[in-house]
């Protein structure tokens, strides 16, 4: 007898059937969220150059989409607006016939219960500076950007929103959204914080979908370093201490280390963005014939459920839906 190892672990490998019984994570399209970008003004909807497949919807395209996404078994959408007219003051982004208030009371009518209507919370799509907040000069300043983020979530959840996602990374931002609902009697509306938002190159085809790219600097005033990763768990810390009810971590592919340690510090239910310049890598590829868009799909957002995730926002979430079921 030739002396082996007892141990073979290529054995629970060997087939298919077995490969499936005893995968340790499961991906499933309950898993997903989807973004939709709404534009005012528009009568058909708008591709998006740099992400093929994914456009600016009018209310009804984005209400057949969430009629189709829900049928699929996504668990929610993610609104972002994109308003007829800026100001620098973001106006357009509390008013209650706001281009995302309209859209969360239509897509809230199309789907009722079936999904989770969460509204982006952030400002660079209202400003026409693009800044994700109020100016001081040339600073976004933090103190009176939180006051307007306030008055944001009580229209978003005025509007029928069964979540906020304030996305603007300003200090004390979920403090001042759960005192704002709470006071207008929106106590049970949750807040999932991006808690973890990284200053980002991969945001780079988003801000053609959103037309929110900033008018001059960056977002590095409030965006983290990519360096950076006990501040991730500080700005998690902080978070539930204000009292968000989840917590996401943006961008995923790159940052799953950051998803891992979120989930095991705190237990928290975890959400983690992939990000727009991932999609359109995928994207990019798959058209030139040099990756399997499905199975590089697959595998990415199976990582990610690996790393600690609950949920995925993904622009894949349709597609992946569809190949899963
Ligand atoms: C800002 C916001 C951004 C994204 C989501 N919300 C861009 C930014 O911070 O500049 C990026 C999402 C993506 O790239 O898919 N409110």
């Amino acid at each position: 007898m030739t002396p082996f190892p007892t141990e073979r672990p290529r054995r629970l490998r060997s087939t298919w059937a077995l490969r499936a019984a005893f995968a340790e994570t499961r991906l499933h399209p309950a898993n997903l969220i989807a973004p939709l970008f709404l534009k005012a003004g528009i009568d058909a909807p708008v591709p998006i150059a740099s992400m093929p497949g994914v456009v600016q919807h009018t209310r009804d395209s984005a209400r057949k989409e969430a009629r189709a996404l829900a049928g699929l078994g996504v668990s929610g959408v993610l609104l972002f607006g994109v308003p007829a007219r800026k100001d620098p003051l973001g106006t357009e982004a509390h008013s209650p016939t706001g281009v995302i208030q309209q859209a969360i009371r239509a897509i809230k009518d199309e789907v009722s219960d079936e999904m989770a209507v969460i509204a982006d919370l952030c400002l660079c799509e209202y400003t026409d500076h693009g800044h994700c907040g109020l100016l001081a000069g040339d600073e976004v300043d933090n103190d009176s950007t939180i006051e307007v983020y306030g008055q944001i979530a009580c229209s978003q959840a005025q509007a029928g929103a069964d979540v906020v996602a304030p996305s603007g990374m300003m200090d004390g931002q979920v403090k001042a959204i759960r005192a704002a609902l709470d006071d207008s009697g929106f106590e049970h509306t949750p807040i999932l914080s991006y808690a973890v938002k990284y200053a980002s190159s991969f945001y780079g085809p988003f801000r053609d979908a959103a037309e929110g790219a900033p008018r001059f600097g960056d977002r590095r005033s409030h965006q983290q370093d990519p360096a950076n990763y006990r501040e991730a768990l500080r700005e998690a810390q902080l978070d539930i201490g204000e009292g968000a009810d989840a917590l996401m971590v943006k961008p995923a592919l790159g940052y799953l280390d950051i998803v891992r340690a979120v989930k095991d510090h705190f237990n928290y239910p975890v959400a983690t963005y992939s990000v727009s310049g991932e999609y359109s890598m995928i994207k990019a590829a798959a058209a030139n014939g040099w990756l399997d868009e499905r199975a590089a799909v697959l595998e990415a957002l199976t990582s990610m459920r690996r790393a600690g995730a609950d949920l995925i926002v993904t622009y894949s979430a349709r597609s992946a839906a569809e190949w899963l079921s």
